[in-house]
């Protein structure tokens, strides 16, 4: 653990989870102290595993349950990074977390947010209603899903040709390219 350590929230693959444990091993000060999962058999486990960061994995009751705080506390978390967590955050982490909680979102909000809003659901809808833009949006999360405070954009076109896989995989290299860098940005006040 660092001075400023991260917990990872993700529900996947964990291909976002991996970026960040691999970008905060090489920075000093700050680093990604577990990874909690709602999904027992995810495979951003065996990622983390495999990077050496312990995990936890919880069910929707302990998740709305205040005690999960101290879960949290062991590993003393300053931020929570939502890295493809399909949950919405209960009130009383955010009360607990004010303006540390940061959210990545495969589109460009506030199009394409919202209830149902989330993974593949989100390309799919791109793509049906040919938009020639998307993007991904990094923001703080508060207690209106996908609203919080955005900390960075950025774009990507949509050709023709493009279906709801090859859309996802363009958004991933922006998401992998982006999220670390905002995440320590933000981190450090910078953004
Ligand atoms: C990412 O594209 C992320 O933006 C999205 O889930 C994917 C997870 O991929 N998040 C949401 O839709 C949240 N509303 P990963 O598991 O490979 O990181």
């Amino acid at each position: 653990m660092s001075d400023r350590n991260i917990v990872v929230f993700a529900s996947g693959s964990g291909s976002n989870a991996e970026q960040l444990i691999k970008h905060f091993e090489a920075v000093e000060d700050i680093s990604v102290s577990a990874v909690f999962c709602n999904k027992p058999n995810a495979y951003v486990l065996e990622r983390a595993k495999k990077l050496g960061v312990p995990s936890e994995v919880f069910d929707r009751s302990s998740f709305h349950d205040e005690q999960f705080l101290n879960r949290l506390q062991k590993f003393e978390a300053d931020f929570i990074v939502l890295a493809g967590f399909l949950w919405k955050v209960p009130e009383y982490l955010i009360g607990a977390f004010p303006d540390k909680i940061i959210n990545i979102h495969p589109a460009l909000l506030p199009s394409y947010g919202g209830k149902g809003m989330y993974g593949q659901h989100v390309h799919e809808a791109v793509i049906a209603n040919k938009e020639p833009f998307s993007g991904i949006t990094i923001h703080l999360v508060n207690e209106n899903y996908d609203e919080g405070r955005t900390l960075f954009q950025a774009k990507v076109a949509v050709g023709a040709e493009d279906t709801p896989d090859s859309l996802a995989q363009k958004i991933h290299q922006l998401e992998h390219q982006h999220f670390p860098v905002v995440v320590e940005d933000y981190i450090r006040g910078l953004r």
